[in-house]
């Protein structure tokens, strides 16, 4: 195709010369351009361009009186193309060229830089790559040169030449690196106005020398760069800078004191450097400043009461730094103030109520993650623009804004995560704007008041962990904008399916008879709300059947009932499109055969039926309910019969807890093929659950709640025995991967195996409670990870092995109760009559390795509490994560209570 097109445009050249002492010089330029749209895809938008009309009437084209091509002006044309063939030397009058927001790829061909009239060159916002030719400095009369927005690589800095004439430069959004561009500081520049080198890889000094070559620049952009070292004082002799902008560099030393002194000073962005030092309190000096942005710096004083002075400012953003003391009730006085963020940082004291008294402009106070003490403030209801509160986690006392309903403009309300009581304020339902409400982990009580069923906007509804009780109003069912509604850790009370409303008549539907049949179900308070994503009821006194119709809900990822009083079958489904990956119904009474909707759920990631009293045997289709399966919890029902086999088929499992329940027969053979065990690094598993981007903002702002990753670390090991006979496969030695391995609790007889020192990422060995005998293996101290042995209540003997890690492993208890050990850290010496009964060394190698397997294999089928690689992994958005978080803690500490 491109010789192709080169071919047709050489033949095209040779027609331009054959025919070109006939023209004019207009002509000539017309030729060129035709020449270049020629060269051109899909340049549907030059469809004026034809030789039959003056090139000054052409789309994109104007000229000058003598009707000479002084301007291209093509930008958002939809042009795809390269510019090799742009240049023609009939362009003697041409100044500027707009081609910015095309399509344009290739590299810029640098026979651009003969047009000697160019004072405007804007070619941002295309796929121009490679380097940026050095001719282009040459130009002698541009002022005004874009190149953002492409994939330039290099700048010829050596060969550049001072561009003295230039009033705007931006190199941003290129893949450009280096030090700080030297031809910007070989001459003194008294026109440039803007420099935005942003979104680069340029790293080194920020020059010194800066003011003296460019002394009128207005707007300084240097974001998103590797720029190390000091912000020089020296930039305080910019005096006509309005805007700095140097954040996310890796710039240290402080602020400088200096840029008090920058008088037009209307943004300061300085913020995700490592800057450290403190906000010095000749900022307050600045009296046009709008922004100050100085996020993510670890700034490290107090705020300055001098910040009060600024007069001008809208939006201060001092966010994740580790600013300590009171919030000056100076900060008052800037009136002009919308946006005030300070979540993440030390401060502590009152919030004081000066800030709300005269807060007629105020939309955002964010001053979550902090240390502020006393009455939540009150006044808030006096900012009647404020969309977004958040004060969460501090440790306010009071109760909820009594009249925050009064703000009608809130969007997003968060106080959850302090020391709140009270109960949730009356009005809530007058605030037709809110979509956000937090009140979790508070001591609010009360119930939940019905009129919050006008509050229709609301898409988030967290009241979780407080005192809050009673039946839940009906009225939740109007809020069908929920996407996440977490309900947990309350005392509600009273049932959530049709079965009480099945007992109206009016609401009888006729084949309703069937308790799993949806038709009569719709009527259950959430299965209305179809946008669901999250549903956490967990941990209240919830009762009675389960609705079928939940399983409808189509986007449901996380459905929590767990620690309910549930009762009866788990209900079926015909509905098969579910989004769910994480089902926690554990700790209820469900009853009957196990759950068939289960085949259903193609999604899953985290399955929980524990603490039920289901009776069954467990399917052998449970291989095929999601591949995804990480987690799967059976444990403490009444299921019976052998292990299926086909456990093996889910590729990621990583714990399997069948521990309390009443299964008997042989160990499958293909436990052996659990994946992940084998390998020693295993993809970080994560359970994405994907709640929508969460604009707000009503603005040039728009902030994004962005997903936040959180390890969960839970360690913690139980068992207790079932009994297991049969054949033992081999291949064992290979699950090189085991971190934690517990067989407590069992009949294991025989000998600790010798290598059990290959397992060495094992960070938690507990043999307890069985029948071993024989020395425990000097291999033992190999195990370099291991922070927690157990092996107590067996029959061991012999001397204790000293090395490097059991050396910390000081607690006597951890070796009592057993037949004969010996030597530190017990306080019976070893003799010669306390050696053990050695293993018989012949044949018995076998013998090991059987054992090996068989012990792995118990740990495996009495909880599997054998933690594979990376430990789990939520990478999620923050209501999705307290419920993930909440719900890996409940079953850890559920475990904990189990095993104490
Ligand atoms: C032009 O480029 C854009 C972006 O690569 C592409 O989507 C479009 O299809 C192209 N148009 C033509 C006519 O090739
Ligand atoms: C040339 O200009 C005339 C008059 O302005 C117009 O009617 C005609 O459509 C133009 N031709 C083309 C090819 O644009
Ligand atoms: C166009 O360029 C030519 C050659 O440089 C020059 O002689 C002429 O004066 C220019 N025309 C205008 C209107 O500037
Ligand atoms: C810019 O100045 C530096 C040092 O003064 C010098 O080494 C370099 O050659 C100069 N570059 C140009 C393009 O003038
Ligand atoms: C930042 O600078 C420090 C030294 O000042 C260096 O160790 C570190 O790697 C740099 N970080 C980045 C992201 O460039
Ligand atoms: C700035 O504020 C401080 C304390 O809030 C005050 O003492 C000082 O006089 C103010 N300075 C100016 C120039 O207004
Ligand atoms: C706030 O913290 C500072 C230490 O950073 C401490 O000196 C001061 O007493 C605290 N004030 C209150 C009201 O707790
Ligand atoms: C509130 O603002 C008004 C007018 O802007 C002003 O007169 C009044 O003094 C301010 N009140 C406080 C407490 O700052």
């Amino acid at each position: 195709m491109a010789p192709l097109k080169k071919l047709l445009h050489i033949s095209l050249l040779v027609l331009i010369c054959a025919s070109k002492v006939s023209n004019t010089e207009a002509e000539a330029e017309a030729e060129a351009l035709v020449g270049w749209k020629s060269t051109l895809v899909g340049a549907n938008s030059l469809s004026s361009w034809s030789t039959t009309n003056s090139t000054c009437s052409w789309f994109g084209v104007s000229c000058d009186a003598a009707g000479h091509v002084t301007e291209l002006s093509l930008p958002n044309a939809g042009l795809n193309g390269t510019l090799d063939y742009l240049y023609s030397a009939a362009f003697l009058n041409l100044t500027k060229i707009k081609l910015n927001n095309n399509n344009f790829v290739g590299a810029i061909p640098a026979n651009i830089s003969k047009l000697l009239t160019l004072t405007y060159l804007d070619l941002g916002s295309n796929n121009l790559a490679g380097a940026i030719p050095y001719q282009l400095s040459n130009l002698p009369m541009i002022a005004r040169f874009n190149l953002a927005n492409n994939h330039l690589t290099n700048l010829e800095n050596s060969k550049s030449s001072p561009m003295s004439s230039l009033k705007m430069l931006s190199l941003a959004n290129n893949d450009l690196s280096g030090t700080f561009p030297q031809f910007i500081l070989n001459c003194t520049n008294l026109r440039m106005r803007s420099l935005d080198l942003s979104g680069n890889a340029f790293s080194g000094p920020l020059p010194d020398s800066l003011p003296e070559m460019a002394p009128r620049l207005r707007y300084l952009n240097l974001s998103v760069n590797g720029f190390y070292g000091s912000i020089p004082r020296s930039f305080s002799r910019l005096q006509k800078l309005e805007e700095l902008i140097l954040r996310r560099n890796n710039l240290t030393g402080g602020i400088p004191p200096e840029l008090g002194m920058i008088s037009g000073l209307r943004i300061l962005s300085l913020g995700s450097n490592p800057l450290g030092g403190s906000i010095p309190t000749s900022l307050g000096q600045l009296q046009l400043l709008q922004l100050l942005r100085i996020r993510n710096a670890s700034l490290g004083s107090t705020l300055p009461p001098e910040l009060g002075n600024l007069t001008s400012l809208k939006y201060l953003e001092l966010g994740e730094n580790q600013l300590h003391g009171g919030l000056p009730p100076s900060f008052a006085r800037i009136q002009t103030l919308l946006f005030f963020a300070m979540p993440g940082n030390n401060i502590n004291g009152t919030i004081p109520t000066e800030m709300f008294t005269n807060c007629t402009k105020l939309e955002y106070f964010d001053v979550s993650r902090n240390l502020f003490t006393g009455s939540s403030p009150s006044h808030i209801s006096k900012c009647k623009k404020l969309k977004v509160f958040v004060v969460s986690r501090n440790f306010l006392t009071g109760s909820i804004p009594s009249h925050i309903s009064e703000c009608k403009e809130l969007v997003y309300f968060d106080v959850s995560e302090n020391l709140l009581a009270g109960s949730i304020p009356v009005g809530i339902g007058s605030m037709r704007k809110l979509q956000a409400l937090f009140l979790s982990k508070n001591h609010v009580a009360g119930n939940m008041p019905s009129d919050i069923g006008n509050a229709t906007s609301l898409q988030f509804l967290d009241v979780g962990s407080n005192h809050l009780q009673g039946e839940l109003p009906k009225t939740i069912s109007l809020l069908v904008n929920l996407v996440a509604l977490d309900l947990s850790g309350n005392k509600f009370t009273g049932i959530i399916s049709n079965h009480g409303s099945r007992q109206l008549p009016v609401v009888k539907v006729a084949n309703s008879t069937d308790s799993s049949s949806f038709s009569g179900e719709s009527r259950s308070v959430f299965c209305g709300l179809t946008l669901l994503q999250l549903l956490d009821l967990s941990n209240n006194e919830l009762f009675g059947d389960l609705p079928g119709c939940l399983w409808n809900l189509k986007d449901l990822q996380t459905l929590d009932l767990s620690g309910n009083a549930f009762d009866g079958e788990v209900p079926s489904s015909t509905f098969y499109n579910s989004s769910l990956r994480s089902l926690h119904l554990s700790s209820n009474n469900f009853t009957g055969c196990f759950p068939v909707v289960l085949k259903n759920f193609k999604y899953l990631v985290v399955l929980d039926l524990g603490d039920n009293k289901i009776s069954d045997v467990i399917p052998p289709w449970i291989g095929e309910i999601s591949p995804s399966l990480r987690i799967l919890s059976l444990r403490s029902n009444m299921f019976y019969g052998s292990i299926p086999s086909q456990l093996t088929q889910l590729p990621h499992l990583q714990l399997l807890d069948l521990a309390e329940n009443k299964l008997v027969g042989s160990i499958p053979e293909s436990f052996v093929d659990f994946s992940l065990m084998r390998h020693t690094f295993v993809m970080q598993p994560s359970v994405t659950i994907d709640i929508p981007k969460w604009y707000f903002y009503n603005g040039s702002m728009a902030i994004i709640w962005k997903g936040r990753e959180y390890t969960f670390k839970g360690r913690h090991a139980f068992v207790t025995g079932i009994d297991l006979s049969g054949e033992i496969p081999s291949g064992l030695t290979s699950l090189r991967g085991m971190q934690l391995l517990n067989m407590s609790r069992n009949n294991l007889t025989g000998y600790i195996p010798k290598d059990i020192g290959n397992l060495n990422l094992l960070e938690s060995l507990d043999l307890s409670w069985n029948k071993l005998s024989g020395p425990i293996p000097p291999s033992v101290s190999n195990l370099m990870f291991l922070t927690t042995l157990n092996l107590n209540n067996n029959l061991l003997s012999g001397e204790i092995p000293t090395g490097s890690q059991l050396q910390t492993l000081e607690d006597p208890s951890i070796y009592g109760n057993n037949l004969g050990l010996c030597g530190p850290p017990l306080c019976t010496p070893c003799t010669k009559n306390s050696s053990s009964t050695t293993p018989p060394v012949d044949g018995d190698h076998e013998h090991e390795a059987v054992w090996m397997y068989y012990s792995v294999i118990a740990g495996t089928v009495l909880g599997f509490w054998v933690w594979f690689g990376a430990l789990f992994f939520c990478k999620i958005w923050r209501f999705a994560f307290f419920n993930c978080i909440d719900a890996m803690q409940r079953m850890v500490v559920h475990k904990m209570e189990r095993t104490s």
